[in-house]
């Protein structure tokens, strides 16, 4: 591993001096795949489930025959996909790590005729030589649908390529915030001339959670407005989210991509919403079917954040409503800063900041939190 990363740092300091791109602009740290399948697969010994169609398939880390995606650069990726439901089959589809680590998955057990798809997504870090694929349940009671519409798909993508310490030693080395950006030199020319310490040199977020146990509502608990908690961290870049709060702290200012999936437990409903700060609904996930079987929901969004703002999921805590999952990793919840915040050049103080903020957002927060 050591005689690997010494090529790829070495490409990306070159990268930093010599360009003013930053570094995960360049070639050396670009991995992304996106295929898909055109016919269904039943159940068997095969259980690896292979694509005939790339849509993209940058550093060639994907094999399509072999189903298989392999890290070349360590770092951490964000994964998605979504499985077509086979007519009158079972639907189970697991995210897999190397020869047997399970991630997440997807399911479904209805046993109706229609077809449907499902989805579920995770951000991982990856050391070099890792392997990402999906794996489809070997027993013939099970199947994925596709057909030439293409309902089975597989996205992969580097988020944050593992450079931290060399961010870090370039921001101590005195020629660092010239080399990583103009705009940091004069933060970081502003802090020491105001005596403070330096204590950003990460500009990156990212969390990906997961929860193995159920929710279920009472209206016994007079517990109102928890966040939905977690047990499974896969990433917590910036330790920004708080695995027994279930609640993420925005540090750096920007734009941010989240995405959630929940399990449907057997006779509830789910109501699970993405709130920002206390009760502002961003987005939500439903489905109040009556149905005993399994099956799951997903929603993304991509919100503008601003330092201090929090985002956590909220299942409504009533008699009927729940979300299922076990083991496999139903729930899950995942968020990362797509685009820091552009500093502006007479950065006003927080103490102007705040209070402006604030009241522009209960002007514009017109969904408060109400029964679903
Ligand atoms: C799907 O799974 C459910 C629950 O395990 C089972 O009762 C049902 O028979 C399965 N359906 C098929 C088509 O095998
Ligand atoms: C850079 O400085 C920070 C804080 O001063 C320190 O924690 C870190 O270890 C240093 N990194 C390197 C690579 O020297
Ligand atoms: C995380 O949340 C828990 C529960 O609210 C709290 O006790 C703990 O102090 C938090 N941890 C951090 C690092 O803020």
């Amino acid at each position: 591993m050591m005689s690997l990363n010494v090529p790829l740092l070495a490409g990306f300091l070159y990268q930093l001096v010599s360009s003013s791109q930053p570094p995960d602009a360049s070639s050396e740290f670009r991995s992304a795949f996106s295929v898909a399948r055109t016919s269904s697969m039943e159940g068997s010994t095969e259980m690896v489930i292979t694509f005939d169609k790339v849509y993209v398939n940058i550093g060639n880390d994907f094999e399509p025959q072999a189903g298989l995606f392999r890290c070349r650069i360590p770092g951490a990726y964000y994964f998605s996909f979504t499985i077509g439901k086979h007519p009158k089959k079972n639907l189970s589809v697991m995210l897999m790590k190397n020869k047997n680590e399970v991630q997440v998955i997807v399911y479904d057990e209805h046993q109706c005729s229609e077809r449907k798809v499902a989805s579920q997504s995770a951000m991982l870090q990856l050391d070099y030589g890792d392997t990402i694929w999906l794996r489809l349940h070997g027993d013939s009671k099970y199947a994925l649908y596709s057909n030439v519409g293409q309902y089975t798909t597989f996205n992969g993508y580097l988020v944050y390529p593992d450079t931290m310490p060399y961010f870090q030693s370039i921001a101590n080395s005195s020629i660092g915030p010239h080399v990583i950006s103009k705009d940091r030199a004069v933060e970081e020319e502003r802090q020491l001339a105001s005596e403070q310490p330096i204590t950003e040199t990460d500009p990156r977020s990212a969390f990906s959670v997961a929860r193995t146990e159920s929710l279920l509502g009472s209206n016994k608990e007079k517990v109102h407005h928890q966040p939905i908690t977690f047990d499974t961290e896969f990433v917590n870049i910036g330790k920004d989210f708080n695995l027994s709060s279930g609640t993420f702290h925005c540090r750096v200012a920007g734009a941010y991509y989240f995405s959630f999936t929940v399990g449907k437990m057997p006779y509830k409903t789910i109501s699970v919403k993405l709130m920002k700060n206390h009760n502002e609904v961003q987005a939500m996930i439903y489905d109040d079917s009556h149905s005993k079987r399994r099956e799951m929901q997903s929603q993304s969004v991509m919100l503008f954040l601003q330092e201090r703002d929090s985002v956590w999921l909220y299942s409504y805590q009533h008699e009927g409503y729940g979300a299922y999952s076990n083991h496999g990793k139903y729930i899950t919840f995942t968020g990362f800063l797509v685009y820091p915040q552009a500093k502006p050049e007479q950065q006003p103080s927080l103490e102007i900041q705040e209070p402006i903020r604030h009241k522009i957002s209960s002007k514009t927060s017109n969904s408060k939190l109400q029964n679903p």
